[in-house]
């Protein structure tokens, strides 16, 4: 039987605990909660916050956009983009089927926006076909019919993998939505890591669409926040609906504090959580199992998805396994995930988590690996 493990407890026990849940699991650095003291404030709902100012701005230089703005999370960010370029009733945006604005937002452009979501199904990589966008497009919309109003990317694409999409493919859908007039919304709420990944400028991926966010409380360490970019009047409308939702910072300095440090010191090192993702992914291939399965060639940052055989194993079970820590475990390691699906758990690397976590935590992936596989053999 497996002994059962209180997380508090092993705290304290010598028991190492790896977190690798998800990246919104970091804790702002030493550097960022000195920041968040010091930081200059003043009321943001009448742009008077001087580092909430800065931080727009920096921001929207580094996105090539004409202005950006602060908001509580990603999910606010892409409900904002959604309502603004969505703003007549009986409107549709088209997305993938594995959009996180689709699948994990709680529906919030149906139940807060009313916007109708047309989906094309997702290819592994993150892309969706470009003739099924073509067919899905709304010409000329007779009165039986939404109006096709938006396109939503995602980048790096979380369920496909931390996937980063390819910039051909960006400009492609670009074009197709210039051709019907259509702008590109781009949830890129990690897209950070894909700059760091294609070693180019943030302003450079996001050069084909119209608006983007980016959250600075994932990979970037930051404890709140995300941000939204688009042309002068988006934003200014983007300022309304924010308002309007109940998100008017007020002396919100103490909070883009720590977003100003993770753009000077947490960008770069994002190549540190790509490595270590790397290097779980390869510790799953290394044992060569028949039930445990991971596409070496989607890890490209800081995500790793390992496919189970669900006739076999059950998720929850497994996900108990990885986290318990048994008298007879060589490895004293505690190892958390999440499930994405019956058949498949997910890795999110962070800065948080060091090379020696990493390594333990391989061990630990192998050896629960090799007990199931041995147990499977046998067939008990
Ligand atoms: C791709 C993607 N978009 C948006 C979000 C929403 O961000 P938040 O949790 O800040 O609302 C997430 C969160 O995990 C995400 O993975």
């Amino acid at each position: 039987m497996y002994e059962k493990i209180n997380v508090d407890l092993i705290r304290n026990s010598g028991i190492r605990i790896v977190d690798l849940r998800s990246d919104t699991i970091s804790r702002p650095t030493p550097e960022m909660r000195e920041a968040m003291y010091r930081a200059e404030v003043g009321d943001d709902v009448y742009v008077e916050d001087a580092t909430v100012n800065a931080l727009e701005k920096r921001c929207a230089e580094l996105l090539g956009k004409e202005e950006a703005m602060f908001v509580v999370s990603g999910t606010m960010a892409n409900l904002i983009a959604v309502m603004v370029h969505c703003n007549q009733r009986g409107s549709e945006l088209i997305s993938g089927d594995k959009g996180h604005t689709f699948k994990f937002e709680q529906g919030g452009t149906a139940h807060i926006a009313g916007v109708h979501t047309s989906i094309i199904k997702n290819n592994d990589d993150g892309t969706f076909s470009l003739d099924e966008l073509r067919v899905k497009i709304r010409k000329n919309p007779d009165m039986h019919e939404p109006v096709t109003s938006l396109i939503i990317v995602e980048n790096t694409h979380n369920l496909c993998g931390g996937k980063v999409v390819p910039l051909e493919w960006l400009e492609k859908v670009s074009n197709v939505a210039a051709e019907h007039n259509i702008p590109v919304h781009m949830d890129g709420a990690r897209m950070m890591n894909a700059a760091v990944y294609l070693k180019l400028p943030p302003s450079r991926l996001v050069r084909d669409v119209d608006t983007v966010c980016f959250c600075l409380s994932k990979g970037l360490g930051c404890p709140i926040g995300a941000m939204l970019a688009g042309s002068s009047s988006f934003i200014e409308k983007a300022r309304r609906v924010r308002k309007a939702l109940g998100g008017g910072w007020r002396q919100a300095g103490v909070l883009a504090a720590p977003g100003l440090v993770a753009l000077d010191s947490m960008v770069d090192r994002l190549q540190v959580d790509h490595i270590h993702a790397l290097k779980i992914a390869k510790a799953i291939y290394a044992t060569k199992s028949n039930n445990f399965k991971v596409d070496l060639a989607t890890v490209q940052t800081n995500i790793v998805l390992m496919f189970i055989d669900r006739t076999k194993i059950e998720i929850r079970e497994l996900q108990r396994r990885l986290q318990t820590v048994l008298t007879t475990d060589g490895v004293k390691c505690s190892v958390r995930c999440s499930s994405l699906s019956i058949n498949c758990v997910r890795f999110v690397l962070y800065w948080e988590i060091s090379d020696e976590d990493v390594d333990m935590a391989c061990d630990k992936i192998q050896l629960v690996i090799r007990e199931y596989d041995d147990r499977l053999k046998v067939g008990y």
